[in-house]
């Protein structure tokens, strides 16, 4: 039988991840999180003393991309970082690092691991290009404000310095970067059903999301 498959889509901050997450708890599916995929190479070109806006760089790390280094502690909680974030985007433009990831997210989705029966996927093109038959479609938004604030509350506990002005200004560049660049641009699928958790407590927007797909 096909195995399930839940496409969750949004701008950064939404809180996509967080229902995404939740969600796969819930039916028990396996969960990716496919903006750590453009974070890693992201990472792996600024770690090899190189710029992410060097295609060449880019594209052979997103070739070479070994999934199981998400999973290495010091380099996941490097993937996490604003600087990272921003390089993330800049490299997510290049549609021949997209092209180089493309086969392994849809892997995913159509052979979960652990046997698990579906699969959820998070990011910014699921719904429209890497999962476009996913079974149910969910774009989760809120206002760039409060996205901003909740980076920041997460953010200034690292680092007492940071402005939400700051914050909101990153989160407004890649919203932008996101959104305009020519290949796979964050977009609502047709047929995605809209989630704005700007006023939403978690377990609001949780069971929104659920209701969503469940319905
Ligand atoms: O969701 P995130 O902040 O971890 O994503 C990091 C960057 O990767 C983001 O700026 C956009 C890009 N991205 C993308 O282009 N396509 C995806 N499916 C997921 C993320």
């Amino acid at each position: 039988m096909a195995k399930k498959i839940i496409a969750v889509d949004g701008p950064a901050a939404s809180g996509k991840g967080t229902l995404a997450r939740r969600l796969a708890a819930h039916f028990d599916y396996a969960y990716l999180d496919t903006g750590a995929l453009y974070r890693a190479v992201a990472l792996t070109v600024i770690n090899n003393g190189q710029d992410p806006s060097d295609t060449s760089a880019a594209v052979t790390a997103a070739r070479e991309l070994d999934m199981a280094q998400l999973t290495v502690p010091d380099f996941a909680r490097a993937l996490r970082t604003t600087q990272t974030g921003l390089a993330a985007s800049i490299v997510a433009a290049e549609p021949d690092v997209r092209a180089a990831i493309l086969a392994a997210q849809r892997q995913f989705g159509q052979t979960p691991p652990d046997g698990k029966q579906g699969a959820i996927l998070d990011g910014r093109d699921i719904g429209t290009v890497v999962c476009p038959n996913a079974d149910k479609k969910l774009f989760i938004t809120a206002r760039a404000h409060v996205r901003a604030e909740r980076r920041w509350k997460e953010l200034v506990t690292q680092d007492a310095r940071l402005t939400l002005a700051s914050v909101l200004a990153d989160v407004e560049a890649r919203d932008a970067r996101d959104t305009n660049r020519a290949t796979a641009p964050m977009k609502q699928a047709e047929d995605a059903h809209l989630l704005d958790t700007s006023d939403l407590s978690i377990e609001e927007a949780f069971a929104a999301a659920l209701a969503l797909v469940d319905g």
